[in-house]
């Protein structure tokens, strides 16, 4: 049997997190993310996971209700966990775009050290202009030109991670960087450190094959993640790497009660806690490109269309990059919410859930088991609705229940991260 990977994302800013939980904290303390990692570790997670979000987003010329936190930086949080853990992989989500190869190699090659050989990269590309206006550049590169310049500056910062074999003697040049020096960090614990990808689009899965060793993905359910995950490891042949070494490990959420009726209950109160009335606003808004602050949540879909072009009303937000055709789109939720009666807030409710395990403790370590031993994945990365925690009862209920059917481990066999994914200490 297939064992399981399992990690945990510290939420921060988006609706996921409910707020207004009782059991809710800080989503800046440090508290809250040394809590959140030693439950993590306390349950032998793979790793601990952060996201990466460089600027607040806004929608109608204001902040978004969600983002009133921001986040902290990525590598100071991490660098902070690594003294308060010992075995839990560090995974931190940096851009490729706004960074320099050099810079960055260090600072992962750094915390490889300081953690023992736990540092993970997730390698994002970022996508908008209007984050961009924070960095040095003032602006971003065309779409065509963000995987080109990933692959180029995992390949330079690939080349500094060998340098080692050197003496740390190093020269990478091509279109992106020209770079040439003497890297100034003896070997990465590691050899080098994890490399995560999270983009969804042809190129983005040609990069993880190519070089990633998991991919963070959005495709959690039987029929979906077996499509994506067969399409994956497919492409890992040709870069001449085998199935097991790129991981596949989708976003999932949970919801668990003492039976399966009373969690499914409990799933569909933390549904319209994430999504309230006014949230569901700011989500339509962000198809139709328009304000809608006039419409009753309560109520029908607009009858007035999307306003088609440039997104000028959500600034910063990922998903609407979703709505491609916001036209077609609408008319399908219109038909949806007719069909199905439903008024806006129970369409978002619908159109943005996610994969979810919901049932008792033995129900969701047998739906998780099932996913994994079918192929839909190889784990999951684990997102609580309350921060910082989500994961207590999870780590006391499910993860036994999963050891002891021996698929998740009982111990860590290993000190690096590289380890619990694979098996071996470094390269
Ligand atoms: C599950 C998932 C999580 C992501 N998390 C982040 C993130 O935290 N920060 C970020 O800047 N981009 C994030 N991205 C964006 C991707 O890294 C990538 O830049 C974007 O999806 C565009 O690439 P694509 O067209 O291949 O999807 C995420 C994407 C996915 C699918």
């Amino acid at each position: 049997m297939k064992q399981i990977h399992l990690a945990a994302h510290f939420p921060g800013v988006n609706n996921t997190t409910v707020w207004s939980d009782p059991q809710a904290g800080s989503h800046i303390e440090f508290s809250s993310f040394v809590h959140f990692a030693q439950t993590a570790e306390r349950a032998k997670f793979d790793f601990f996971f952060l996201a990466e979000g460089l600027r607040l987003r806004e929608q109608n010329g204001l902040i978004y209700d969600l983002d009133v936190v921001g986040r902290p930086d990525t590598f100071t949080v991490l660098a902070g966990l690594a003294a308060v853990t010992t075995h839990l992989g560090l995974a931190g989500t940096i851009n490729s775009t706004f960074n320099e190869p050099f810079e960055v190699a260090r600072q992962f090659v750094s915390l490889d050290h300081l953690s023992g050989g736990r540092a993970a990269w997730n390698v994002v590309t970022s996508w908008d202009a209007f984050t961009g206006e924070n960095f040095r550049r003032g602006g971003f590169l065309p779409e065509e030109q963000r995987y080109e310049r990933a692959k180029r500056f995992l390949d330079a910062a690939t080349t500094l991670f060998d340098s080692w074999r050197d003496g740390g003697e190093f020269a990478y040049r091509d279109e992106h960087f020209d770079i040439a020096g003497k890297f100034d960090l003896p070997r990465s614990p590691q050899g080098r450190p994890i490399v995560l990808q999270a983009g969804d689009s042809e190129e983005g899965r040609e990069f993880a094959a190519a070089k990633a060793d998991a991919i963070f993905s959005r495709h959690a359910t039987l029929a979906d993640g077996q499509a994506f995950y067969a399409d994956v490891k497919r492409r890992l042949a040709k870069y001449g790497r085998t199935p097991d070494q790129l991981k596949v490990l989708p976003a999932a959420t949970f919801v668990l009660g003492d039976s399966d009726a009373e969690a499914q209950e409990r799933a569909h109160e933390v549904r319209r806690q994430q999504v309230s009335g006014q949230t569901a606003i700011k989500f339509l808004e962000q198809l139709w490109n328009r304000d809608l602050s006039e419409y009753d949540p309560d109520g029908p879909l607009p009858d007035v269309d999307p306003v088609v072009g440039e997104n000028t009303i959500a600034r910063g937000r990922a998903s609407v990059r979703q709505h491609r055709d916001p036209l077609a789109t609408a008319r399908e939720w219109r038909e949806l919410a007719a069909a199905k009666k439903l008024s806006i807030r129970e369409l978002i409710i619908e159109k943005t859930a996610r994969q979810t395990f919901i049932g008792t403790p033995s129900s969701v370590a047998t739906q998780i088991n099932d996913l994994v031993q079918a192929d839909a994945s190889d784990g999951f990365i684990l997102v609580p609705h309350v921060t910082p925690g989500g994961f207590d009862v999870f780590a006391d209920t499910v993860v036994p229940l999963l050891q002891e059917r021996g698929v998740f481990r009982a111990d860590y066999t290993g000190p690096t991260l590289r380890s619990h994914l694979f098996g071996e200490e470094s390269l």
